[in-house]
């Protein structure tokens, strides 16, 4: 990316910043929810838990997602993400996942991105991509569906981009397996960072309690500390042990649009789960907006800057 581009986008950051203390409530990151519809069906998954309860439309018309990201962009989002159920599965007609990155690209936004569980083609033009991987083979099988580690590793095996992180939610059936999981990341040389969250329910039976979060969290800062890729700030792990994060979190700078158009605002699950929140990103965003140094440096090289 040339000097002047990169300026533009670090001086943009930093007056949303200076807007941010003098009480701007401007989005930051726009996240996409393009579908509901996914191939698996995920024991953790809050979407594949509840698809029969969702009202229609379970899938974004290209013109609509178009149409709103235009209207984020006018409200200041510069980061698009997009989610499901499985944006790589996402299409109308003849346009897929790559034209709405496209789009994105044209309308103004800095960086794109989106997370995918790796089961079907990746689309390398996008900034960042984040596959979820929830453990070793048979931890990440049993959580997601037999063969689906092996899927991953073997299209990852075909990627050739600069920024793929892994994205990990903890839960009882793989908390004990950070470290394992930290490793796979270390060893593979297609993905270049882990990022840890706990699970924000629903479903109620897979989060943690207290003193198991703590004992991760201090075993990921171990590992942060012994020089294993871990993406999240040192400042956001400790306060991913606050529980309760409704006071802290700085809603309006992460917005999510449903397929039907409506808005969320800190985390798809904003109103349901705050008590109990496991997302690593809002804690992120939080730091941000309070002015942490180490958490910017930490978050803008991989999440605030094009890479293209
Ligand atoms: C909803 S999925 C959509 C993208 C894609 N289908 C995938 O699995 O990567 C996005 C991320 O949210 C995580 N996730 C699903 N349910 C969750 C929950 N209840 N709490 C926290 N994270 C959750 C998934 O593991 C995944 O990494
Ligand atoms: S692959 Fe993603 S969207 Fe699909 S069920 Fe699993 S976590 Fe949910």
């Amino acid at each position: 990316m040339g000097i002047t581009r990169s300026f533009g986008q670090t001086a943009y950051y930093g007056i949303w910043f200076l807007r941010s203390l003098l009480g701007s409530k401007r989005p930051l990151a726009t996240t996409m929810i393009i579908t509901y519809q996914c191939n698996l069906k995920c024991q953790h998954c809050h979407i594949a838990e509840n698809l029969p309860n969702i009202p229609q439309p379970h899938k974004m018309p290209y013109e609509v997602a178009l149409e709103e990201m235009k209207a984020s962009y006018d409200r200041g989002a510069r980061v698009l993400f997009f989610e499901g159920g499985e944006p790589t599965h996402w299409n109308d007609g003849e346009r897929t996942l790559l034209d709405l990155i496209k789009a994105g690209r044209d309308i103004g936004f800095f960086v794109t991105g989106y997370t995918t569980n790796g089961t079907n083609v990746f689309y390398l033009e996008s900034d960042v991509i984040s596959v979820s991987l929830d453990g070793p083979r048979e931890a990440h099988d049993s959580i997601r569906c037999q063969g689906v580690f092996d899927k991953l590793m073997e299209n990852l095996s075909k990627v050739d981009h600069p920024n793929v992180f892994a994205n990990m939610v903890v839960m009882p059936d793989n908390k004990h397996l950070v470290r394992d999981t930290a490793q796979i990341v270390k060893d593979n040389p297609r993905i270049n960072g882990l990022m840890i969250n706990f699970l924000t329910p629903p479903p109620d039976a897979k989060v943690l309690g207290p003193d198991d979060k703590r004992k991760v969290v201090e075993e990921v800062v171990a590992l942060k500390k012994e020089g294993y890729p871990i993406l999240n700030s040192k400042k956001a792990l400790k306060e991913l042990l606050m529980e309760d994060y409704s006071k802290k979190c700085p809603f309006w700078a992460s917005e999510f649009v449903l397929p039907d158009r409506s808005k969320l605002y800190g985390c798809p699950m904003r109103g349901e789960s705050c008590k109990r929140c496991g997302f690593n990103a809002v804690r992120e965003y939080s730091l941000i907006t309070r002015g942490s140094i180490s958490t910017i440096l930490s978050m803008a090289g991989r999440f605030g800057l094009s890479t293209k």
